[in-house]
Parts: structure tokens; C-alpha cells; sequence
């Protein structure tokens, strides 16, 4: 007699849904590194706090720091990359390996080999911040994805065209999941509705989205 150990298990994993050409949801593809990921993200933090960034639009909702050579900084003349935290005058804390493996292996798992990723944007949303439609356009090559990971309290994402006008579509990601972009949607706007409030087990009244990014 032979047993299919697998038998029992209701989906394959990793879970890939497409969702536009380029774009896939990976849902809870970063589950099994969550303690992992929070523990790195605890000692980023220690060092570059998160700030609320003004840009030249007005004060951002979501708090925001990074990790990797190249940081994101807005301040209200623009946007740019730069390798150091403006707040401490201090590189930015580099990118863990834990963050770097998982970020590279959703990529791949996505159809985009070979990622590795310089930049860590770290964005906190608390209940009621949200990110408005917008395309990541401030990298130098757009060959590379770009790779999104939520953690804690669920939020609404957007996802369009690349114009800003076309229709977006709604989903709803959980703690844990990952999508990723590139190839003929790297350009597509997309954003994040208000988060509604919650309290999630491990992460508390927040939503943390961690989204890497060749910059340079
Ligand atoms: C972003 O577009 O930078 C953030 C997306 C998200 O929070 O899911
Ligand atoms: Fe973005």
C-alpha cells in the first residue's frame, strides 16, 4: 500500500495569481520567514526610525525608513535615492539576508530571475494612512521588478494601467503576502485605501509593507 502524503493538502504552494501581465500575487509566500522578517525589521528600526516624509505634494500619511545602500528620501523639493538617512547623517542600515533571500526568491518565483535588490523601502501604515496612486518611477532600471511584502493588519491595494486614468483593480493582502511587478507592468500606478483599523497577533495596529527595488 502507498500513502500520498500530499493528498490532504488543499492547494499547491507557493500560491501564484496573476494579475496582470508581469504582476502576480504570491500570497502568503513570506509566512514561513515572519519571525525572521520582524526580529530584522525590530533592529532597522533601532537605527533609522520611522519618519513621516513630506514630499512636494504635502506630508505623507505613512511613516517610512529603509534598509539596503540606496534609501528613498522625499523632502518637499522631491524625491530621490541616497545612501544616507538624512535624520541621523548616517548610511542607512544595511539590507538583511533575511530580507535579500526573500525578495529574490519571490522574484524568481514570479518569472523574474536574478533579483538583487539594493533598496528596502519600509513604509508603516497606522489605521487611516494610505498611499496614493502613483508609479515607482525614481529607480535607473526599470528591467528589474519591483517586490511588495505585507505584514500585519490587512489593507486594500490598488492595482491599474500604466495610466493613470485606467481602472484599478481592488485586493485585499493579508499578513504575509508578496506581489510583484515588472517586465510590461513595472510602470503601473497602483496605491494603498486608508487602512482600516485593526489589531493584528503579532504586529498590533499596524500594517508594515516592506517593498524592494533596484534603485541604482
Ligand atoms: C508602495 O507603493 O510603495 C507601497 C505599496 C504597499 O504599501 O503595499
Ligand atoms: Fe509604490
Amino acid at each position: 500500500m502507498t500513502i500520498d502524503l500530499f493528498a490532504s493538502l488543499p492547494d499547491a504552494w507557493p500560491s501564484r495569481e496573476p494579475i496582470a501581465e508581469g504582476a502576480v500575487l504570491l500570497r502568503g509566500f513570506a509566512g514561513p520567514a515572519e519571525a525572521e522578517l520582524i526580529a530584522a525589521l525590530r533592529e532597522i528600526t533601532d537605527q533609522a526610525p520611522f519618519r513621516h516624509m513630506s514630499t512636494p505634494g504635502g506630508q505623507m500619511s505613512v511613516a517610512m525608513t529603509n534598509c539596503g545602500s540606496a534609501g528613498w528620501v522625499s523632502d518637499r523639493s522631491g524625491y530621490r535615492y541616497d545612501g544616507t538617512d538624512p535624520q541621523s547623517g548616517k548610511p542607512w542600515p544595511a539590507m538583511p539576508s533575511a530580507f535579500q533571500k526573500l525578495a529574490r526568491e519571490a522574484a524568481a518565483t514570479a518569472g523574474f530571475a536574478g533579483f538583487a535588490p539594493d533598496a528596502c523601502l519600509i513604509n508603516r501604515y497606522q489605521p487611516g494612512a494610505r498611499m496614493s496612486l502613483h508609479q515607482d518611477r525614481d529607480e535607473n532600471d526599470f528591467g528589474a521588478p519591483i517586490v511588495s511584502v505585507s505584514l500585519g493588519l490587512p489593507a486594500t491595494f490598488l492595482f491599474g494601467g500604466l495610466k493613470r486614468s485606467d481602472k484599478t483593480q481592488r485586493y485585499r493582502l493579508e499578513h504575509g503576502d508578496i506581489v510583484v511587478w515588472g517586465g510590461p507592468a513595472r510602470l503601473a500606478f497602483h496605491g494603498v485605501a486608508p487602512l482600516a483599523d485593526g489589531d493584528h497577533a503579532l504586529m498590533g495596529r499596524q500594517r508594515i509593507n516592506l517593498t524592494f527595488r533596484k534603485a541604482r
